[in-house]
Parts: structure tokens; sequence; C-alpha cells
């Protein structure tokens, strides 16, 4: 992938999470199955993974499959399935290759039980990588992951480890399925949507949204640089006014 110099010389967003969307309509569109389409996603995951590492992502967050996804027909679950497994299988020497470091958020235990297998080996054997850190969102829900810290809070202040009176933003994201993933700088969606779809609700407070009606078959390493500088020509105020943050950047007050 050709990196324009223009993209490098602006921050590149440290932390990517993508919302893939838009496989169906693609092989709709083609008069083709939906695991087709799918497979194309996956083509589409592979390349962008390649090219996010190159651009010195250090995070990139995938949501590859939602709590809601279980729902979908038995088929087609499935098949989303199979095409985690391949990845894992055919992806590993070459994300080994490239340092890149995986890890998973969501609850685990609704997976079958070799794919689990899969994803904890592969967890394992990148644990030492550190190149990018590639999170696959894996039976995902925000809402859940609020839940879930809600509950191992709880458990924790029941047993007198945490003070309720204490309790600040900072305790309860420790509580995060994995608190060591930083918030996104930007978040892409495919397909064409204007949703957050129960993604990472606590982390996307001051996020950067980009949405883009290509399908996430069509999306690959040129699409990726499009929504970087798109990224990059935003200001990010957290709240404070547009004087204050450039003051702070020029390093005055
Ligand atoms: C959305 O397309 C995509 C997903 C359900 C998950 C993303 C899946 C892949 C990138 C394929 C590889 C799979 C894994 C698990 C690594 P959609 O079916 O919602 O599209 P539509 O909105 O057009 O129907």
């Amino acid at each position: 992938m050709m990196i324009e110099s223009s993209l490098i010389n602006e921050p590149i967003p440290r932390h990517i999470a993508i919302i893939m969307d838009g496989n169906g309509r693609w092989a709709q569109a083609r008069g083709i199955s939906r695991n087709e389409g799918h497979k194309k996603g996956l083509d589409a995951l592979r390349s962008v993974v390649r090219s996010a590492n190159d651009l010195g992502v250090r995070w990139l967050t995938l949501y590859a499959f939602s709590l809601e996804n279980w729902s979908r027909p038995k088929l087609e679950v499935a098949s989303l399935m199979g095409l985690l497994e391949r990845y894992l299988e055919l992806e590993i020497e070459e994300v080994m290759e490239k340092g890149i470091q995986l890890r998973s958020i969501g609850r685990p235990d609704r997976l079958p039980s070799r794919i689990r297998k899969k994803v904890d080996d592969a967890i394992e054997r990148t644990r030492n990588n550190s190149n990018m850190t590639l999170v696959f969102a894996l039976s995902y829900g925000g809402r859940s992951e609020i839940v879930d810290a809600t509950r191992k809070l709880l458990r924790d202040a029941e047993l007198g480890k945490i003070d309720p009176e204490r309790i600040d933003e900072k305790t309860f994201a420790a509580y995060l399925y994995d608190p060591e993933v930083p918030d996104p700088d930007l978040l892409i969606r495919t397909g064409a949507e204007l949703r957050v779809s129960n993604f990472l609700l606590w982390q996307i407070a001051y996020t950067e949204i980009y949405s883009t009606g290509v399908m996430w078959p069509d999306f690959g390493g040129s699409e990726l640089m499009d929504a970087v500088r798109d990224y990059q020509s935003r200001e990010r105020r957290f709240g404070l006014t547009g004087e204050q943050v450039r003051g702070t950047r020029n390093g005055g007050g």
C-alpha cells in the first residue's frame, strides 16, 4: 500500500474501531448468497488489518460478531464462526511475522468450544507481540459490557475491596472487558448506516465518527486512508472551546 506523506505528517489515530457492515447487501446486489458476502468481508478484513498496521495504527478493534448476531439464521451463524476460524488458522503466521497482538472482548462463554479454544490459543501465541494490537469484539454487546462490569464491581464492593463512595469513571472503566485498550479515536462504520449498534458504548464518549456508503467487502487500504484523512481534518475539543484547544496545542494556556 502506498501511503501519502501528507497522511503521516498529521497524527494517525492511535485506536481505530470499525463496524464492518454491508456484507449482506453487497452480496444481494450481486445476486449471490449472504455467506459469499461474508467471505468477501473476510478478505476486506485481512487487507484492512495489513493497511492499519502499515499506517502505524496502534490499536484496531473490529466488531466481528455482536451478541445480537446470535439470533441470525443458524447457517449464517455457523458460516461466520467458520470464517473466524479460518482467519485464525490462515493468518496467524502473518500476524506473528508482523508482530501483531490479538485480543478479544465480549462474552466468550457463548462461543462454540472449538472456536473459543482457537481464539484463546491465538491470544496466547501473540501475547508478547508489540506492534499493533488487533481486538476482536466477539459475542460482544456494549450494554452487556457495562452490565458485566457492574456485576464485577458490585462483587468487589461486597467483598469490601472497593468503597462505593470512591467509585469514579476511572474505577469503573477498570472493570470493562479489557481495560488496557484505550478509547477509540476514530470509529468507522461502513454500509451507509448512521448507528452505533451497541458497540463500545462506554468507550466512544469522545470518539470521532466516520460513516461511509462503501459496503464492507469493498473497503480496503485506500478507503481506510480516506477515513484517516477525514479524521485529520477535524478538531477534537473534548468539551473545550476551539480557542482553548488550539492554545494548548501551541503550548499556551
Ligand atoms: C455485517 O454485514 C457483518 C457482520 C455480521 C460481521 C462482520 C463479518 C465479517 C467481516 C466476515 C468475517 C467474519 C468474522 C467473524 C471474522 P451484514 O450481514 O450485517 O450486512 P447487511 O447489513 O448488508 O445485511
